[in-house]
């Protein structure tokens, strides 16, 4: 979203302000493991309450976000600068090509042309390290009916515990990425503003510390799992330090039911005569952060989207803020991607 005329522009808790002096909304549609997502997206979008869609080229869905928001747009129900849209370059374009050319920018060109559309709002890393444990996972996370991918169980995966980084990798690769990144981005440039996803308050300090040096811009956004049973107090607490609006996933549990049938989410909802998910949505909020529920149910969208008209009180907070434990600090991922696939080794 475009900051033509700030003084205009009134800030309240539905939108928040990037260190790029735009604005990002609080609440945007995400779309991981959506295959058909121009309508839900358009839905989302035709709701009014939606200020945006985040999807990534590993997702594969990009051609179809980009054409619910040129279909809204077409229709003038809203204008293409009031829609937010952001994706992420995957891990496997870090670097350059055997030629030396950057993979960055080829995967920015193909991402654009999917979107089909002129610029994008948030250009967002994927992932910090080379990933060995996901293309090579040691163990296959197993889906069950009552905890979904928060399932603890496991298949180990024969040989691939033995698979190491790959060679061609440096956490140097990861920098240099991120810098040229940076340097395609700007007001009238094709990418409005840079962030990054999943990094550790170590990745993150080490990003932080080599803009400084090179001079260019920090991320503006950094988009990590977040919620009450894995808080990253850490990293919010970098991000605020340094102006950098974090967005939290999987804020709903990601599918399981672990986080959704809490008792003490639970009797919260209970209290206020809401949901589970508006009570989880709500606590980010409150933590100043900005969100990405997933849903492709209107029903849902509507009720996902009716968090800024209540307040948690500050004992309500507490409580969700105690659903962590002293280990969810030192790990990034938990719903989302394995322990095993937890980034902070590189
Ligand atoms: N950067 C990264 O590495 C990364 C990783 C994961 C996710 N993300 C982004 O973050 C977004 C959100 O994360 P997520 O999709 O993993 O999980 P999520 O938003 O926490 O949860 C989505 C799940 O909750 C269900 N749901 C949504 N609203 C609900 C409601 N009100 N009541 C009951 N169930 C509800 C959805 O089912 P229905 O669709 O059936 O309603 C879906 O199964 C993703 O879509 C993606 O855009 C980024």
């Amino acid at each position: 979203m475009e900051n033509k005329d700030p003084k205009r522009r009134k800030i309240d808790e539905t939108m928040r302000r990037l260190l790029t002096g735009a604005y990002i909304p609080t609440l945007q549609l995400g779309t991981y493991r959506m295959k058909t997502p121009t309508g839900p997206c358009k839905t989302a979008l035709s709701l009014g309450t939606y200020g945006g869609i985040d999807t990534a080229s590993i997702y594969n869905n990009e051609a179809g976000c980009g054409q619910a928001v040129k279909s809204i747009v077409n229709s003038k129900t809203r204008k293409r600068e009031d829609i937010f849209v952001q994706t992420k370059l995957w891990r496997s374009h870090q670097g350059l090509t055997k030629s030396s050319k950057s993979k960055m920018q080829a995967a920015l060109r193909s991402s654009l042309k999917k979107l089909d559309l002129e610029y994008i709002d948030l250009f967002l890393m994927h992932w910090p390290g080379p990933g060995r444990h996901l293309s090579k996972p040691p163990v296959r996370k197993c889906q069950d009916k009552k905890f979904g991918w928060a399932s603890a169980d496991r298949d180990e995966i024969p040989g691939n515990d033995e698979v190491r980084v790959p060679t061609e990798w440096t956490p140097s690769m990861r920098l240099q990425t991120y810098k040229e990144m940076a340097l395609s981005s700007g007001p009238d440039k094709t990418v409005r503003a840079v962030g990054v996803c999943n990094f550790s308050a170590r990745q993150l300090e080490e990003l932080i510390r080599f803009c400084e040096k090179e001079n260019i811009v920090k991320p503006a956004v950094v988009q990590n799992e977040c919620h009450p049973m894995l808080p990253a107090v850490r990293v919010r607490e970098i991000c605020s330090k340094h102006g950098i609006v974090f967005q939290a996933y999987a804020s709903l549990g990601s599918g399981g039911d672990t986080l959704m049938n809490h008792e003490v989410v639970k009797s919260i909802a209970k209290s206020h005569e809401r949901t589970c998910a508006q009570i989880l949505l709500r606590w980010a909020v409150q933590h100043g952060m900005v969100v990405v529920p997933k849903t492709t149910n209107k029903a849902r969208m509507v009720e996902n989207s009716r968090i800024f008209d209540f307040t948690l009180t500050s004992k309500d907070m507490s409580k969700l803020d105690s659903l962590s434990n002293k280990q969810s600090e030192s790990q990034t991922t938990k719903f989302c991607w394995l322990r095993e696939h937890d980034p902070d080794h590189y």
